[in-house]
């Protein structure tokens, strides 16, 4: 469904001040001076030194649009990746639909792909790095910039379509197991929790493939919730028992299982009845949850925290949730894509099944809409930006 927009196209607005005045004047000397000699020079020598890029950026009314936009630069301690493969994660369509996008912003969170330009001061990545993570905003397109530490370093034996599945979700699976739940780091042999339970609550959702994983690197025993399709497919993952999430009497099923002993869960559904499944699960004596979306819950003596992925970001966030910047959530980001870095030069983590659809930037929405009606079952939908068949089209615009 693409409508031609060359008209209705709206100007990118870019962070940085220097190039925001070099299109700006671009595009006054283009429009409104007399075509002298000069004006056509100095129009077309700003567009030429201004390189631009394909993104898929805002339009103000819930919807996205392929357009040309500069080319973000490296501030200090920043690096500028050449984007290889992007995937898509619920915020992407919630942005849109819920927060009502103001226009002009980069959409899209997920990406894999290579160190094109280092910023000042970055020390401790190099040219041609093959990387991967997310960032709040900024990732459907060709280039973005990110800070040199907050990316997840890959092996050559991890290839760009499964490194943008771990973005997002990976970082969120950590944060909610390490940061908000205390347990473990994997691998570290004197502090593993050798078969204390923990619940993963919609463990097919990409966070749930991830926090099994790593729960069970850190030694736990793993109990996990999931349509019954997907039960063989945690428990290939690391679940040792797994359960069925719209089940009313899993609950009760998980409490017997655990003998009442269960502690501490990660609840990455957090909407509908889970804040109650998943309180209910746990010892009435005490417990805690690490959620994905905010609730508390209404059973005493249970705790809820939660999570939000961009504040590894260290600034204060609106969406998707309203959090204030923390320095020591910078520090667990580098600590988190450091450690995914390292579980993979050991292979010791399996990427969320792809969907991929064929054509890039161009299938986005296809993509989204696919999301939205809650189609995506333990599948994680990606897109490489090369199959974007640029070379046929000009501008195309989007809705949801
Ligand atoms: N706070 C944060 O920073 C943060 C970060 C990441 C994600 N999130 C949020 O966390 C949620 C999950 O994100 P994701 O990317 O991991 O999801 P996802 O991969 O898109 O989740 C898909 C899974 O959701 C499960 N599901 C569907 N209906 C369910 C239900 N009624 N109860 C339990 N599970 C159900 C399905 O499991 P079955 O196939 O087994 O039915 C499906 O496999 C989203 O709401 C997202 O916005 C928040």
């Amino acid at each position: 469904m693409f409508v031609d927009s060359t008209a209705g196209l709206i100007p990118p607005i870019i962070s940085d001040t220097d190039r925001q005045l070099s299109w700006r004047l671009s595009i006054v000397i283009s429009y409104l001076a007399p075509p002298t000699p000069l004006v056509l020079f100095l129009s077309s020598h700003l567009h030429l030194t201004m390189k631009t890029m394909k993104a898929l950026v805002t339009t103000g009314d819930a919807r996205f649009v392929l357009a040309d936009v500069p080319i973000p630069v490296p501030r200090s301690g920043e690096i500028l990746i050449n984007v290889a493969v992007i995937a898509q994660n619920p915020v992407d369509w919630k942005y849109l639909v819920i927060k009502s996008a103001a226009a002009g912003k980069i959409i899209g969170w997920d990406f894999s792909g290579t160190v094109s330009q280092l910023g000042p001061h970055c020390q401790n990545r190099r040219l041609n790095d093959r990387v991967a993570g997310f960032v709040p905003g900024g990732a459907f397109a060709e280039y973005l910039v990110i800070p040199e530490d907050l990316v997840i370093v890959l092996p050559e034996t991890v290839s760009f379509e499964d490194a943008a599945r771990l973005g997002t979700a990976c970082i969120t699976a950590c944060q909610c197991l390490y940061q908000e739940l205390g347990i473990p780091i994997p691998l570290d042999e004197h502090g593993l929790l050798v078969d204390e339970p923990i619940l993963i609550w919609s463990g097919a959702s990409s966070t749930g493939q991830y926090a099994i994983q790593l729960a069970r690197l850190s030694g736990m025993r793993v109990v996990a919730t999931a349509a019954p399709e997907n039960h063989e497919f945690l428990k290939f993952l690391g679940a040792d028992e797994v359960f069925d999430h719209s089940d009313s009497w899993t609950a009760r099923k998980i409490v017997s299982a655990t003998a009442g002993t269960l502690c501490m869960a990660v609840d990455c559904w957090s909407q509908g009845m889970s804040p109650n499944q998943v309180s209910s699960s746990l010892d009435p004596r005490g417990g805690r949850i690490a959620t994905v979306l905010p609730y508390a819950s209404r059973t005493p003596f249970i705790e809820t925290t939660c999570v939000a992925a961009n504040s590894i970001f260290g600034q204060d966030t609106s969406f998707p949730l309203t959090t204030t910047g923390h320095t020591s959530h910078v520090s667990n980001g580098i600590a988190y894509c450091k450690l995914i870095s390292h579980l993979l030069t050991l292979t010791k983590l399996k990427f969320p099944p792809a969907k991929q659809y064929p054509r890039g930037l161009l299938s986005v929405l296809e993509g989204m809409e696919y999301m939205r009606q809650g189609k995506v079952h333990a599948e994680k939908i990606i897109y490489r930006i090369s199959d974007t068949p640029l070379s046929k089209i000009a501008k195309y615009m989007y809705g949801l």
